[in-house]
């Protein structure tokens, strides 16, 4: 299915041109666009964008930042940073997908920089990394939504048990991989923007419910202090790194995911509405996931809020206790409702993950999607395995990775692709603003939003995306260099 409005402009043209070569070249839009696909709404596209940014990362990783680095004073933080760099950032990557209606590979050579492609490549290569891992964090989720539906709540004392049963957690990755694949091989309109706005919708509405849930069990409030209450001494250089950095992967950027969702806008719509939209989505649900969280924890500590846990442990150690405290029948009900929240979470993101390495595959080597998407994520699932086995299976995969900041393959693989990240945004707003240049960034923008050149938002943007965020860019991907790979800590 193809965008009406662009597809009778594309035919408008096509009517009124002369030219034989024109015409052939029309006709090849149009039949490249029936191929790869696109959006059919405005909030399609949101939804879907926003899926991929509310993730795993916002449920679990931005509530604990928050609680250790200062509390309401690093929710301003994130807010700031999520518009001073990842907007710019996010505005600029949709904007060349749109451009060039081109996978992140194939899209710098669509504006006649074919060397720039490796960040294309290094992009793609990275959003795979993150899917081996983030899949196997999504079929925990899976398992223990199954384990919690039939009232086993002590699943959070076995947790290493659970991990290192192969039967189990094969069967769960598999099942979420193919769901992700199933849902991307359906395409863009199809399948990405349906799931995201059925899913979205239904994942706000049960994160509002488990936090207002959450709001009455006992210990509350001792939760929510901890979370909210701003300790502008705990705001230290690192946690302002930190806020940077969790902003960025928060937001689903430096990778290519962007310039793929463009790719399949269409031009009549505003990019920096949207983008505003999307942002602003990302930021109120990692904020409300907090309100669900602390209480939860408080809940379970009896009021606690020292010796925090946070990743794995949390959700998958901490709070099935917490589910178990409140009775069988609610326990479950509550139980299997937060883990199917962690699911669809993770499902609209790793769709969004999935489709770029598949987006390639489609435009570059004509392979067509309902094939590419189960030879593209058995590859990834294959990279996916040492993450898989470094939960107690494997003890090289579990004990062995020498880096200062991770023992265990999948700590290993997100701290690269963490990296990788923080170079491709680098790289992707660089080459924007000097290489193609900021006049073409802006002649893309007008598209939807005539009265852009000399707005505000114009303005803004010029200088953020010039000078503020190459250098915050440069500076925290060095920041994570020296203190992932050589244990150097700088801040
Ligand atoms: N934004 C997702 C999260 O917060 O969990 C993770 C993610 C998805 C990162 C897609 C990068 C990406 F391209």
């Amino acid at each position: 299915m193809f965008q009406s409005t662009t597809t009778h402009h594309i035919l408008t043209r096509f009517l009124i041109s002369n030219s034989r070569s024109y015409i052939l070249v029309t006709l090849i839009q149009i039949i490249d666009m029936a191929v790869r696909g696109s959006f059919s709404s405005r909030a399609g596209f949101i939804l879907a964008a926003a899926g991929s940014a509310v993730g795993l990362g916002n449920i679990w990783k931005f509530p604990f930042e928050v609680g250790l680095g200062g509390g309401a004073a690093f929710v301003v933080m994130y807010l700031g940073f999520a518009f001073i760099l990842c907007f710019p950032v996010m505005v600029t990557e949709i904007a060349i997908g749109r451009k060039t209606g081109k996978n992140p590979i194939g899209a710098f050579g669509a504006l006649g920089y074919a060397k720039w492609s490796i960040v294309g490549k290094i992009g793609t290569f990275a959003g795979m990394l993150i899917l081996s891992y983030y899949n196997v964090i999504a079929g925990w989720a899976l398992g223990y939504l199954v384990e919690m539906l039939m009232g086993n709540f002590d699943i959070g004392n076995n947790f290493s048990a659970f991990t290192t049963n192969m039967v189990k957690v094969v069967f769960y990755t598999v099942t979420f991989m193919s769901i992700t694949s199933y849902v991307v091989g359906k395409g863009v309109a199809g399948g990405i923007e349906k799931v995201a706005k059925i899913l979205m919708p239904t994942l706000i509405i049960m994160i509002v419910s488990l936090a207002a849930y959450a709001f009455t069990l006992p210990h509350a409030m001792k939760g929510l202090e901890f979370y909210l209450i701003p300790e502008f001494d705990e705001i230290t250089a690192a946690t302002v790194g930190g806020a940077l950095r969790q902003a960025f992967f928060s937001l689903s950027l430096g990778m290519g995911t962007m310039i793929a969702y463009g790719s399949y806008l269409s031009k009549k719509e505003n990019i920096v509405t949207a983008t505003a939209l999307v942002t602003l989505t990302d930021v109120i649900i990692a904020f409300i996931a907090g309100l669900m969280i602390f209480p939860f924890v408080a809940f379970n500590n009896g009021g606690d809020m020292n010796n925090l846990v946070s990743g794995p442990g949390l959700l998958f150690v901490n709070l099935p206790g917490a589910f178990e405290s409140m009775g069988p029948t609610v326990g479950v009900v509550v139980g299997s409702f937060f883990f199917l929240l962690i699911a669809f979470a993770a499902l609209t993101s790793t769709v969004s993950l999935l489709e770029v390495p598949v987006c390639y595959v489609v435009d570059e080597m004509k392979i067509i999607r309902s094939k590419a998407v189960w030879y593209v994520s058995g590859i990834i699932y294959i990279i996916g395995i040492p993450s898989l086995l470094g939960f107690g299976v494997s003890d090289f995969f579990t004990n062995s990775i020498v880096l200062p900041a991770s023992t265990d393959f999948l700590s290993f693989a997100a701290s690269i692709a963490d990296t990788l990240l923080l170079f491709g945004g680098f790289c992707i707003v660089t080459f924007a603003a000097y290489v193609w240049k900021k006049e073409n960034l802006v002649e893309e923008i007008k598209n939807g939003y005539e009265d852009y050149e000399g707005s505000i938002a114009h303005k803004f943007l010029n200088i953020t995306i010039s000078y503020i965020c190459p250098v915050l860019l440069a500076t925290l991907f060095i920041i994570v260099v020296l203190s992932h790979f050589f244990g150097i800590s700088l801040i």
